[in-house]
């Protein structure tokens, strides 16, 4: 359904532009119908940045997405309204998606606008509340509110539920559970599994080990943008491979810790021709590590990009 093939993200920053940031090198993955992936990784590793070339919301620099064989920088205006019937995104502030003057219920009113002009009130507001239920929100008592008078999880739901409403078949759920009180972020979670059983696929970023070895199916583990380890979420949290991995599964014993925050930003050119990008912090890192590591299959799906665990006895 969606695939990534070698796609890289640079920002242009500073004054003129002059500047640049690479977030995101030679990721490759695939999503199936029904699948969950997670992309974990510490702040600034680049999760966002996927989220949102997915979404076709920011254009790749290099490599391609494609959904359902058709690379998204090849679809015109008219075809982008098409994908976004097809994918949507929930993000991490829930408040941010709306507008604080107008009623929350107001993403239904401009989403029937746009995608179903044609469908008569009554029908429209029965697949509304039938949404809205299914989602676990009572309609009375959201429709007409304020997003002030509602909470986060109230409002993380009215989303979801715009995306049921679309019947979409891809979620890009990012950090949508960190937001939330304990109690709602379990009724959350529950809710992206129940869309998952109903055939969703849900790319699922979060620098939340817990969150990810609970609902996904496999795991892609980003450093500074660069996959190092990805492969079934019980082999990777169980059987970690990488140096990175390792030290972050042995970090959090529970798995419901969260990660590390750093501020720290990539420079373009690490990570490229001049060695692996974990190189800095890894306590195996030796002379062949100057070269960028080629991602090995250590079991099935379980990729791993290291030069030590290619190659143990070096
Ligand atoms: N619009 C932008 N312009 C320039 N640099 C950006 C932009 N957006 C993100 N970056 C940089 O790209 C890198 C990756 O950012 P991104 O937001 O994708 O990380 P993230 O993994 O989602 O982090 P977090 O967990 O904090 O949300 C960071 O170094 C960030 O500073
Ligand atoms: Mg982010």
């Amino acid at each position: 359904m969606l695939s990534l093939e070698r796609v890289s993200k640079v920002y242009r920053v500073g004054t003129f532009g002059g500047g640049q940031v690479r977030a995101v090198s030679e990721l490759s993955f695939a999503l199936a119908p029904g699948e969950v992936v997670a992309l974990i990784g510490e702040s600034g590793s680049g999760k966002s940045t996927v989220g949102r070339m997915v979404l076709n919301l920011l254009p790749v620099s290099t490599g391609s997405i494609r959904f359902d064989g058709i690379a998204l920088s090849d679809l015109r205006q008219g075809d982008r309204k098409d994908y976004w019937r097809r994918v949507q995104g929930v993000f991490q502030d829930p408040f941010s998606a709306y507008n604080p003057i107008f009623k929350a219920d107001r993403i239904f009113r401009t989403l029937r606008a746009e995608f179903f002009p044609r469908v008569e009130t009554g029908d429209w507001n029965r697949r509304l509340d039938g949404a809205l239920q299914a989602v676990g929100l009572n309609p009375q008592q959201v429709r007409d509110k304020f997003p002030h008078q509602l909470s986060g999880g109230q409002l993380q739901r009215l989303l979801i539920a715009r995306a049921l409403l679309l019947d979409v078949q891809l979620l890009v759920a990012d950090e949508i559970i960190s937001m939330l009180d304990a109690s709602t972020r379990v009724d959350v979670l529950n809710l992206l599994a129940d869309l998952k059983a109903r055939g969703m696929a849900i790319l699922f970023i979060t620098h939340d080990l817990g969150l990810a070895n609970y609902l996904s199916d496999r795991v892609i583990v980003l450093y500074r943008g660069c996959m190092v380890e990805a492969g079934p979420a019980e082999a990777v949290f169980e059987n970690p491979q990488h140096p990175y991995t390792r030290m972050l599964v042995a970090a959090t014993p529970r798995l419901d810790c969260k990660w590390p925050v750093s501020d720290w930003t990539p420079p373009v050119g690490e990570g490229e021709g001049l060695g692996c990008v974990y190189s800095a912090r890894c306590p195996l890192c030796d002379g062949q590590c100057n070269r960028p590591p080629v991602p090995i299959e250590t079991a099935a799906g379980h990729r791993v990009a290291c030069w030590r665990v290619a190659d143990p006895g070096h």
